[in-house]
């Protein structure tokens, strides 16, 4: 069995009422409440520990349960009938009516008496899955019927978690986070990006931590490049209404600077929140927003050839499903250091990594002899969980020749680091009960995002013919235009 080294924390989520907004919705169906589910199954949910499920459609608790049932079979089909009871002995849900006053002031009473029923200390976490336009009014009617208490007046606490995109374009989402901290302060709001819960990102920051070999060599001295990949087999699942006035870029690129920012920030001195936060804020910084002209010549946008015959979508219909793009840090780590970035949906496999490709040798006997570049440290985040490290050694023999080998490391060794862990929404809802904000992204990180987006959808919107896009064929890894944008530079994706 592998073993655990000196520091190893857990963190313990605190005993809380969890209200979702939008609990009939998409987002709610296919990530929250299975996710919820998955705490209570796990044993990782508090014990005192309660779930009000808000919407407007109404519904009675027949019909509750057996959406909730439908929901759990989906995503955990061999859960055993108590447990699905326990979870619903945790679960009431109301009928929502946003805009009225009234309805607040009932859900207060409501949370005052589930909080005497299950033994919480005024404490609750309130998960807006709603559209971004529906946070601001949200927020605003919590704080009025004084579910937003301030929490340093007491030991009881109040939190708003939100989701990526956190709103439409850079003017858009900085309304909406205006409206939000009229109601809340920064340290009372959650913006979630579910990548930062994934296992295997957050090994990427510790294994740089750990092992000064690598960190040591993390810079523009020894990389030459960075790759990012987060490809996706599906399409659009039925999601059209979502996605149409969305697109892949605003879909996405939280999860994709999210990624960059790990792989390039410098380490934090601790793994608190705001040491964490601070560091990531000057990645952002250091991020170089594109000209006009560089949003056409560096980035590449396209669309599956099978997207305008999806139900929903509108005939003629330009919305991105692929985007590569290479982008640029101006810091004394990385100047000079390219980032190439793709990701896109319908492009025949899953997978989503993290490639630090370095530099070529440039003296010595390989001087002369091009060998490609013989070390690429591999971060594979998902299907497969694994590191890898590739290097030339000498091949096996009399003659002195040298082969191309990798070293591996599989994420879960053995079956005990196989054991039931959290997925990435349990891990973050735990962080957010726990009231722990390393995970969540602060409200510099959202500007920053929305700054760098912003110059390239104006692109699009305004000058298209300097980004056409580009047709791919379902289950390619996108147009050949992702190629040429990293062929140019003499690399190449893998
Ligand atoms: C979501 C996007 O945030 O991330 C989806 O809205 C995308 O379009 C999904 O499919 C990808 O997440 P994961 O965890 O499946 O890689």
């Amino acid at each position: 069995m592998t073993e655990t080294l000196g520091f190893c924390e857990e963190t313990r989520p605190e005993g809380c009422g969890f209200v979702l907004f939008g609990a009939t919705g998409d987002l709610a169906g296919r990530k929250i409440l299975p996710a919820l589910f998955g705490l209570c199954e796990k044993r990782l949910a508090p014990k005192n520990f309660y779930l009000v499920l808000a919407a407007r459609t109404p519904m009675d608790r027949n019909a509750l349960e057996s959406r909730l049932w439908n929901i759990v079979m989906r995503t955990s089909p061999s859960t055993a009938p108590e447990v699905f009871s326990a979870f619903l002995a945790r679960i009431e849900y109301v009928q929502a009516d946003y805009g009225d006053p009234a309805f607040f002031k009932k859900l207060a009473a409501r949370l005052t008496e589930l909080d005497a029923k299950f033994n919480v200390k005024r404490k609750h976490l309130f998960y807006l899955a709603t559209p971004p336009a529906a946070f601001e009014g949200l927020a605003g009617s919590l704080r009025d019927s004084g579910l937003l208490l301030d929490p340093k007046d007491c030991t009881c606490w109040s939190r708003v978690v939100i989701e990526k995109p956190y709103g439409s374009s850079l003017e858009n989402a900085a309304a909406i986070d205006a409206g939000i901290k009229r109601a809340a302060h920064e340290s009372q709001v959650y913006r979630i990006d579910h990548f930062t819960g994934k296992e295997t990102v957050q090994n990427v920051l510790a294994l740089r931590s750990a092992n000064a070999v690598f960190d040591g060599t993390w810079n523009g001295r020894f990389v030459d490049h960075v790759r990012i990949t987060a490809l996706e087999e599906l399409g659009l699942e039925g999601r059209a209404g979502f996605f149409e006035g969305m697109g892949l870029a605003r879909d996405m690129m939280s999860h994709l600077l999210q990624l960059a920012a790990i792989t390039a920030m410098d380490l934090p001195s601790s793994f608190r929140d705001t040491d964490f936060k601070a560091e990531k804020k000057k990645f952002f910084e250091s991020l170089r927003i594109f000209s006009p002209e560089e949003a056409g010549s560096c980035v590449v946008r396209g669309q599956y050839a099978g997207y305008a015959a999806e139900p929903g979508v509108a005939g003629g219909s330009a919305t991105e499903t692929f985007l590569a793009l290479k982008l640029a840090v101006d810091n004394d780590r990385w100047r000079g250091v390219p980032f190439y970035v793709r990701a896109g949906k319908k492009t025949g496999a899953k997978r989503t990594c993290i490639e630090i490709v370095y530099k070529k040798p440039d003296h010595g006997i390989f001087r002369d002899i091009d060998i490609g570049y013989p070390n690429v440290f591999s971060f594979s985040i998902q299907p497969e969980e694994k590191v890898d490290f590739s290097l030339i050694s000498k091949h096996p023999g009399p003659k002195l020749c040298f082969t191309r080998r990798s070293m591996g490391l599989d994420y879960r060794l053995d079956e005990h680091d196989k054991a039931p862990y959290p997925t990435d929404y349990e891990r973050l809802l735990i962080e957010a009960m726990a009231g722990d904000q390393t995970l969540f992204l602060s409200d510099a990180e959202m500007r920053g995002m929305w700054n760098f987006l912003s110059p390239i959808l104006g692109t699009w919107q305004r000058r298209p013919q300097a980004c056409p896009l580009h047709i791919y064929q379902d289950g390619t890894p996108g147009p050949a235009a992702a190629q040429e944008l990293i062929k140019k530079d003499k690399r190449a994706w893998e």
